[in-house]
């Protein structure tokens, strides 16, 4: 099957959009199954960069078709400003498909995610308040607005009545704030509707058809394990299945139809917003990484969280998404660094864990245990084969491969497309 999963193996930004649009080179799709504008995959190519949330990251080749998956919660005012931005950057955004089952973020999941945050006060989660939460709620309710009650005039009038005869006294009486006007948000997405129609069709039967046809697909997942809805350190993880199994859901892709499972690791670890880090380094370790790795949001320009490796969370990533090779990117973000640490196993109360801890309290109670590495103090960022690379730098990634069971699979030493290191030959 030519089909290949791109997981995030931590907390999100690993450099997911850096590796799917490497592997894009020789895919015919890329698909998007889950999140939504929460997500912010940068990618370089030739000393440009591109910031996307909703396109997936195949966008900048011409001939590839880049599919908004039925799993996704899709908000058409930041897909339209994406499109926009890409057209004026002269790149043909003809090969986007949206789901016409995809559920569509309303003004109202915004404003909730935002109030919600506000009353959860010293418990927020950090989200990045671009509604995703509420949308995913509706959809599990059964309240939700699809794509194709969207693109129907008739509709999505009359859905938006209902919905806001519902959200209205919600928003006025529990969180306090002005209703929203119905003629308004109607013209608004009437708006959206007539611009992403073209776009719209039944994307669960093209990569159905596409796959059995032999066409190479790239499934980009957005977030990553650790804040996945059910495997991540709930409640502090956001609303979907960032995991490979995600794919069957979000994209009608059946289990049988996945072919190889790449898990984008960051040669570090970063988390965005609030909850369990047990590797993270609030000192000078942490600073230094933040500056080296220039470690701020796409999304929200927060400054990320820092912390050493953590290959516990990589191998249970892999073991929930079946991962075949890791994708390890930012290696060069080390090259400073006289010595760098791995977290290899977690102590509690003198004893080795063999689970990560599903309870935050006995989480944050664990001890992470590191082996500690001596530098490359090399510039890396130029290197273009596994063995040109100093003896130090594969000592620790061949560590990471032995603790996590996963093979190396792409080694990445820089923003920019060229610089991967390809050791998994077999990708397509
Ligand atoms: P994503 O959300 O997983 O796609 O990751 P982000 O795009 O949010 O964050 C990763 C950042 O690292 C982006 O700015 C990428 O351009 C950049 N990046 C990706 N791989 C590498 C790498 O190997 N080295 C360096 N220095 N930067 C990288
Ligand atoms: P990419 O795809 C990092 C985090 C938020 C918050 C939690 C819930 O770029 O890796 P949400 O808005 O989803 O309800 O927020 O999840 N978060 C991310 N962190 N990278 C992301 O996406 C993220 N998407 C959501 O910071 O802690
Ligand atoms: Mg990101």
């Amino acid at each position: 099957m030519s089909t290949v999963v791109i997981s995030g193996s931590q907390w999100g930004d690993e450099g997911k959009g850096k590796i799917v649009d490497y592997l894009a080179q020789k895919a015919d799709i890329v698909v998007r199954f889950q999140g939504g504008s929460n997500a912010g995959h940068t990618v370089a190519v030739d000393g440009e960069e591109y910031k996307l949330r909703l396109l997936p990251s195949g966008i900048l080749y011409k001939n590839t078709l880049c599919v908004i998956g039925n799993g996704v919660v899709l908000d058409p005012q930041v897909l339209l400003e994406e499109t926009d931005a890409m057209k004026a950057r002269g790149i043909d955004v003809s090969g986007i498909r949206i789901s016409n089952r995809a559920h569509v973020v309303m003004p109202y999941h915004k404003i909730m995610d935002e109030l919600n945050e506000k009353m959860r006060g010293k418990g927020k989660i950090g989200t990045t308040k671009r509604g995703i939460g509420p949308c995913y709620i509706d959809k599990d309710d059964r309240i939700g607005i699809r794509v194709c009650d969207l693109i129907e005039r008739e509709e999505f009038a009359e859905k938006l009545k209902i919905l806001l005869e519902i959200k209205n006294p919600i928003l006025e009486k529990v969180y306090n704030a002005p209703p929203l006007k119905y003629e308004e948000i109607l013209k608004e997405y009437e708006g959206y509707a007539d611009r992403i129609r073209p776009y719209v069709c039944d994307t669960i039967a093209l990569l159905n058809r596409e796959i059995d046809a032999g066409k190479k697909v790239l499934f980009e997942g957005a977030q990553a394990t650790m804040l996945d809805i059910d495997y991540g350190t709930y409640p502090y993880v956001t609303a979907s299945h960032p995991i490979s199994g995600g794919v069957c859901v979000g994209a009608g892709v059946a289990p049988k139809k996945i072919g190889k499972v790449f898990g984008v690791v960051k040669a570090y670890c970063t988390r965005v917003g609030e909850g369990p880090f047990p590797t993270e380094q609030p000192g000078e370790i942490g600073d230094k990484l933040r500056e080296a790795g220039h470690e701020f949001g796409t999304v929200t320009g927060r400054p990320r969280r820092t912390g050493w490796l953590d290959a516990c969370v990589v191998k249970y990533s892999g073991s929930l998404s079946g991962t075949d090779y890791m994708a390890v990117t930012r290696l060069d973000i080390l090259d400073g660094f006289d010595e760098i640490k791995m977290c290899t196993a977690y102590e509690l109360d003198g004893e080795i864990l063999n689970e990560i801890p599903a309870c935050l309290k006995t989480l944050a109670k664990v001890k992470p245990v590191y082996e500690t590495f001596a530098g490359w103090k090399t510039d890396i960022s130029k290197i273009r084969r596994y063995e040109d690379l100093p003896e130090n730098a594969k000592k620790y990634l061949q560590r990471m491969a032995e603790v996590t069971g996963i093979k190396l699979g792409i080694v990445s030493v820089g923003p920019n497309r060229d610089q991967t290191i390809v050791i998994a030959e077999d990708i397509f």
